[in-house]
């Protein structure tokens, strides 16, 4: 250890200081022993006169009891300091075996297991070269799938369900099933190993904004600052179901964007990825035409009548947890992950890097994709990304029921 910190210069201290006395015993003894040189009569402790009642009971016990009780006080501060400093030694231990781990990772991400190839470096995502088949196992296509970047990965799911991906993988996709449980060929702590590294590359809150917002603005400025606009009229709000929302019209556009985008993060933010049967590889959105490979998720076509407004909101803001119920009746599945929270705040009393609360998305983002899912049962909700922006061009800062599916779990496809 080079770096000397506070408990090792108190340990030399001490070291010093027994070194030091040891060696004054050893002296004062050889220098006693000196004399006695044919004097075995004078000077054999059992011949010697020995001290009386007065100086044994008085000076000497004195002496006896002060150098006991220095050496309690001695161990007495000395336990205390040592505790007192534990937490920083325990904390340096576990920071430097958390290097350690994170320095694994990268290397398995980036040479042993290869996830770079796809994943591109620092988790920024990248493509796959992918052959689809069919159920019969016949060549349908070559095709390059997105690999979703991975900086955002531990926003949207909890270190357990990251777990989960590697341990399983995607089946029908090209993320292969790395770990133990299904088949790969990484162990438990190697995983581990490669969850660390995940974590060392976490994007901030405020990169992660400037993604989305890109987004946006990048295909219609106008709503961006629209949005800007509510989101900030949110900020420190207490409950997000009701935050203040855009227009109908607005969150048909943005529900659009932001559920099919591809374009940035490698379609991590996107919902069409796991729901929309080939937008991973850049399938155009057929919202009534079956694609028939490649779909993870569920078709969410008719959503609006599984789920109240509410509960579709719920959802899709926490995420699902295994085998919790959602909706009315369905078991919740792990791989459907939350865009408005961050399911592992607040842990870092489990060693759980604290990235802050919030998720990917904000409330009134989390309300555009709501309504635009819950449209797609009605064709005229899918249109290009301009339409349906010049219909309200404020947004008037008041709550806005944000569509008119307050009425919910009707069947009725709802129409604009
Ligand atoms: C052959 C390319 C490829 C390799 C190699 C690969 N992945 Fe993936 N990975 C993908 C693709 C594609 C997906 C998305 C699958 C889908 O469409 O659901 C994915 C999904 C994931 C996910 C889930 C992310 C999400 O939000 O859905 C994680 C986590 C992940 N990969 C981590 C890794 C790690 C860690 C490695 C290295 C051990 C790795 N991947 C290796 C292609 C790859
Ligand atoms: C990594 C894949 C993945 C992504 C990305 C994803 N989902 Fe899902 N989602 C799932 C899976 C898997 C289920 C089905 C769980 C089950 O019931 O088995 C699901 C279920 C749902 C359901 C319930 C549907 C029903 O009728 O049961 C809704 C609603 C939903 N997702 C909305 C979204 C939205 C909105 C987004 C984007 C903001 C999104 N999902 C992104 C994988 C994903």
């Amino acid at each position: 250890m080079i770096l000397a910190n506070t408990q090792q210069s108190f340990g030399f201290a001490l070291l010093a200081i027994v070194l030091i006395g040891t060696v004054i015993y050893i002296v004062a003894k050889i220098r006693a022993g000196r004399p006695e040189v044919g004097s075995e009569i004078e000077l054999a402790p059992n011949r010697k006169e020995y001290l009386d009642d007065e100086e044994l009971e008085g000076r000497k016990l004195n002496a006896a009891l002060f150098s006991a009780a220095g050496l309690l006080a001695i161990i007495a501060v000395a336990l205390p300091v040592y505790w007192l400093a534990e937490p920083g030694r325990q904390e340096g231990a576990v920071e430097s075996f958390d290097e350690t781990f994170v320095e694994r990772g990268q290397a398995l991400y980036e040479t042993g297991a290869q996830c770079v190839n796809c994943h591109a470096g620092g988790g920024v995502g990248g493509v796959a070269t992918f052959i689809v088949n069919d159920q019969n196992g016949q060549f349908v296509a070559q095709v390059n799938w997105n690999a979703p970047a991975l900086n955002n990965v531990l926003y949207r799911y909890s270190e357990d369900e990251v777990r989960y991906v590697l341990n399983w993988g995607r089946p029908g996709t090209p993320m292969a099933a790395w770990g133990g449980p299904g088949g790969g060929p990484l162990t438990t702590q190697q995983i581990d190993e490669l969850i660390a590294y995940m974590w060392s590359f976490q994007l901030s809150q405020e990169d992660m904004r400037k993604e989305v917002n890109g987004l946006v603005e990048g295909i219609d400025p106008g709503l961006a600052e629209r949005l800007d606009a509510v989101n900030k009229s949110n900020e420190g709000i207490e409950s997000p179901e009701t935050a203040n929302r855009l227009s109908r019209a607005d969150e048909l556009a943005l529900g659009e964007i932001l559920f099919n985008n591809q374009g940035v993060g490698a379609g991590s933010y996107s919902c069409a990825r796991c729901h929309v049967p080939g937008a991973s590889y850049g399938q155009p959105w057929e919202p009534f035409a079956r694609l028939q490979y490649g779909s993870f998720g569920p078709d969410l076509t008719g959503v609006e009548e599984q789920a109240t407004p509410a509960q579709h909101f719920d959802l899709v803001w926490q995420g699902m947890e295994e085998g919790k119920q959602y909706f009315s009746r369905r078991q919740g599945n792990p791989q459907m992950p939350g865009f408005g929270v961050n399911p592992n705040a607040g842990q870092s009393d489990k060693g759980v890097p604290d990235l802050g609360e919030a998720g990917m998305f904000t409330p009134a983002e989390v309300w555009a994709i709501v309504t635009y899912e819950r449209n797609l049962s009605n064709d005229l909700t899918v249109k290009s990304p301009e339409a349906g922006t010049a219909e309200s061009p404020t947004f008037a800062g008041v709550a806005a029921p944000g569509g008119d599916d307050a009425s919910g779990d009707t069947a009725a496809p709802e129409s604009e």
